[in-house]
């Protein structure tokens, strides 16, 4: 799809710092949902907005599986630190994230039901080592019931530095 006469966003939410990659544990200085975004930036020319939380995750890799999880089985809805001003003119979101216990981080949650998608076409991408979607493209049709929800690319972290052909094919 030709995306120049279309008003578009990458809303992504993305975790830098220690993480799990192929088996070990690395620092990472950009996160793998954001290289993504950066990608799909450069092919679509769409907008960007980093969907951040007030309270940041902790540097530690297994310290942030916890507070995630919790987060998860208490159905928290974290604080986010930033909001899109004018989400109204968007026709397009590309909603980007990490599989988080088999979803969305809770983040994306709080997004979600922060602004009216109704009629908007969102096309989630999401990084992960090995879980794909998981079931994240089904908790956000419940969130967003009105919204037109594409099928989902998912990317292995570790590779996303290889993953513009399928980005550009999923585009
Ligand atoms: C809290 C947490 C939970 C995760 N849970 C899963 C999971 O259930 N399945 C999976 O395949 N990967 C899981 N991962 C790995 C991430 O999805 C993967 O490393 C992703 O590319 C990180 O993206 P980011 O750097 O943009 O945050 C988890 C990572 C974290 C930090």
């Amino acid at each position: 799809m030709d995306y120049s006469n279309t008003k578009c966003l990458a809303a992504y939410f993305s975790r830098k710092d220690k993480n799990y990659v192929n088996g070990s544990i690395v620092n990472l200085s950009v996160g793998n949902t954001e290289e993504a975004a950066a990608m799909i930036q450069e092919l679509s020319r769409c907008d960007m907005f980093h969907i951040d939380t007030t309270e940041s995750y902790p540097v530690d890799y297994t310290e942030t599986t916890e507070v995630a999880q919790r987060e998860l089985r208490n159905n928290v809805r974290p604080e986010l630190n930033s909001h899109v001003e004018d989400m109204d003119s968007y026709d397009v979101i590309f909603l980007g994230y990490p599989n988080w216990w088999g979803t969305m981080p809770m983040a994306v949650f709080t997004f979600l039901e922060e602004y009216d998608f109704s009629g908007k076409t969102i096309m989630p991408f999401c990084t992960h080592e090995g879980s794909g979607m998981g079931h994240s493209e089904s908790d956000i049709i419940d969130l967003c019931p009105n919204a037109n929800v594409q099928k989902g690319l998912s990317i292995r972290g570790s590779s996303v530095k290889e993953a513009k052909n399928d980005i550009l094919r999923w585009l």
